[in-house]
């Protein structure tokens, strides 16, 4: 019955387009077969989030409109695309896969360098690019471009539209994909919807959470947690032109976008199909998990957040089907998962994930020299979706949270507050024994809670090592740094590398001189890329080359074993030694090829008994290899021996 309704409603709505796009009928064949597909879902969806509405038809109707108009302003070749990604759907989960993530001005200085930039992707092997954001956003109140004032005009300050499509031909002549921003959640108080509210026009007014006294605001306030206490505490600002206030869940210059406006969602739909149309393969959606706020909750992961994701998926299923969603949903393990969806079909949300959790166990096994919580954590985490994959990264450009649950803390032997507190002293150098150099995140008086920001080089404590010139340490710096990413290699999912990792960056103190950064400590790990030093990659004998030419051989590594592709082929193994990580890859085509990850966070030599592998049969049928090393693991006594920050990928031949 439902059905029927939505092919009567699809025939009307058909029927009642522009006759333009009737004329062209022929040219829409694959979007109409695509549209039959997925309309009974999407109908089905908007009618859950919007069907109490008056206007629900027409803004239905708007919606197909959307889809159809950027549909066809998709070029040929992107539809080519589109149609060649369809036959071969498990395409993204390869191993063949490493991103890289960065910010335009600090890697290159701008867009049109970043183009001449490609050859060095392809010498470190990263094939998947996400250029943080670029759009138009006010000086200083920029949010790192994450406070968006025009969702279709880049930043003079980085470049053109044209110089994106420099960007754009140039990535897909050399297979390189492309990853682009889309700031879902909110708009610069400077955009023209935030304008044309603080006007007085109530069309706009509606796109954002507006009221007129504290009244339901201090109701939200309840239950809502703050995302930026030390800067911007609290979710509402008092606009002084509309005497009102407005929600703004992240700074006071933010304003949430009320997606219980269906025309919030159409405008942002368009938003993305216009980026997509432009080249890209694959959008960031920010931080997705606050898209629908509900008075008496945190305001975080509802329900109707997902019916959103899921619904602009099939959208983008019906006019660009060639490209993915990045979940950028930075919440608690359980939380996470359910941004791929319920189901890899009927309710798929965000092909990818940023895994988090990993990260911030990883995070863990480094301060404490200790894997409990890590392996601990993993285990607790449910199996994703099939055709979903992990983005799997070290640092990104923003703050290291520890958001594991404290189940697992406890199960692990810890008081979670006590091991929380522990870490952030310890990442923040307070810590007698830190090797550390990391700032502190909006530290949150009322909870006691932080964050932790800092390079990955200057965290691992490399920046400490060089200053006092301590080999032994450097080395161990270094050691750390390729142990991190050993694991964000192989784990399973797409490993995303931050710009200057892999030349080992420190801390960037020069945000503590301007005035407008110098309150949020994020800046002090979003470098400008020093290419004079960038050239010592090529001189033996350097951090850099040694990092950058062992990260290199990684990568291609990774690339060559099929057992690396994400089809859900991992288990842990339980090492019976509390320094030791492992997990066993499996090709998922040949079952019995299988490579042994282990990694060893003890300043001291650890040992595994080769007996505690005894139930897996792993290392039975063979010799064992390292092929990282291209080496003989060092066995004793049937015992497998790892230096100090060691690790091995090791198959049985
Ligand atoms: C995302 C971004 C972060 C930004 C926030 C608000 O979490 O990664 O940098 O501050 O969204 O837009």
């Amino acid at each position: 019955m439902y059905e029927q309704i939505s092919h009567s409603l699809l025939n009307e709505i058909l029927s009642e387009l522009e006759p333009n796009i009737h004329e062209r009928r022929q040219e829409l064949q694959h979007f109409y077969t695509r549209l039959g597909a997925n309309f009974y879902a999407i109908h089905n969806l908007f009618e859950l989030l919007y069907g109490q509405r008056d206007d629900f038809k027409y803004q239905m109707t708007r919606l197909v409109e959307t889809l159809v108009k950027k549909y066809m302003n998709r070029s040929r070749k992107l539809k080519e695309l589109d149609l060649a990604r369809e036959k071969d759907h498990n395409w993204f989960l390869s191993q063949q896969w490493v991103g890289m993530a960065l910010y335009s001005a600090g890697f290159a200085g701008n867009l049109h360098n970043l183009a001449e930039k490609t050859a060095y992707f392809q010498e470190l092997g990263v094939n998947l690019v996400h250029i943080m954001p670029i759009l138009k956003c006010p000086v200083g109140k920029s949010d790192g471009g994450y406070a968006v004032s025009n969702f279709r005009e880049i930043d003079d300050r980085v470049g053109s539209l044209s110089d994106l499509q420099l960007i754009a031909d140039e990535f897909s002549k050399r297979d390189i994909l492309l990853v682009l921003d889309v700031v879902l959640n909110h708009t610069s108080e400077e955009h023209e919807w935030a304008q044309k509210a603080m006007a007085g026009d109530k069309k706009y007014q509606d796109y954002y959470y507006i009221f007129d006294n504290r009244e339901i605001p201090d109701m939200f306030e309840q239950s809502m947690p703050e995302v930026f206490p030390e800067s911007s505490p609290g979710n509402f600002t008092w606009n002084e032109a509309m005497q009102k206030w407005v929600m703004t869940v992240f700074h006071d210059y933010q304003w949430d976008l009320n997606y219980s406006n269906p025309a919030v969602f159409i405008e942002m739909l368009d938003v993305i199909l216009f980026w997509i149309n432009q080249g890209a393969d694959v959008i960031r959606l920010d931080a997705v998990a606050f898209l629908w706020k509900k008075m008496g909750t945190t305001c975080q992961n509802e329900r109707e957040a997902h019916l959103l994701l899921q619904l602009m998926k099939d959208c983008c299923q019906v006019a660009a089907p060639g490209t993915l969603f990045i979940a950028e949903a930075i919440v608690a393990p359980v939380e996470i998962i359910k941004y791929f969806g319920e189901d890899a079909i009927i309710a798929k949300e965000c092909e990818i994930a940023y895994n988090a959790t990993l990260m911030a166990l990883l995070w863990d096994a480094v301060a404490t020299q200790n894997v409990k919580l890590l392996h601990q954590g993993l285990k607790s985490l449910p199996d994703k979706l099939e055709r979903a994959t992990w983005l799997n990264y070290v640092r990104c450009h923003d703050d290291i949270g520890l958001g594991f649950d404290d189940a697992d803390i406890v199960a692990a032997g810890y008081e979670p507050f006590a091991h929380r507190r522990f870490l952030i002293e310890f990442y923040t150098g307070n810590y007698p024994s830190s090797f550390a150099s990391g700032a502190p995140f909006m530290r949150n008086g009322k909870t006691g809670d932080a964050r932790i920001s800092g390079s990955l080089a200057s965290l691992a404590g490399l920046e400490k090592a060089t200053r006092t010139g301590n080999e032994q340490e450097i080395a161990a710096a270094i050691d750390k740094i390729l142990l991190l990413h050993n694991l964000i290699l192989s784990f399973g999912g797409i490993p995303l590398l931050y710009y200057g990792d892999e030349i080992a960056t420190f801390n960037d103190y020069s945000y503590l001189n301007d005035p407008e950064k110098s309150g949020d400590s994020r800046w002090i790990h979003r470098p400008k890329i020093d290419w004079e030093r960038a050239e010592l990659r090529k001189k033996q004998g350097t951090i850099e080359y040694t990092l950058f030419t062992a990260l290199k051989k990684m990568i291609s590594i990774r690339k060559e074993t099929a057992a690396f592709a994400d089809f859900n082929n991992r288990y842990l193994v339980d090492t019976d030694n509390e320094h030791l990580f492992g997990f066993i890859r499996f090709d998922h085509h040949r079952p019995s090829e299988r490579i042994l990850v282990l990694s060893n966070f003890s300043t001291e030599p650890q040992f595994l008994d080769l007996q505690t592998l005894a139930h897996t049969g792993f290392g039975s049928s063979g010799q064992l290899t390292d092929l990282y090393s291209g080496k003989r693991p060092t066995i004793e006594d049937d015992k497998l021996i790892l230096q100090p920050f060691q690790f091995y990928w090791l198959n049985e031949y």
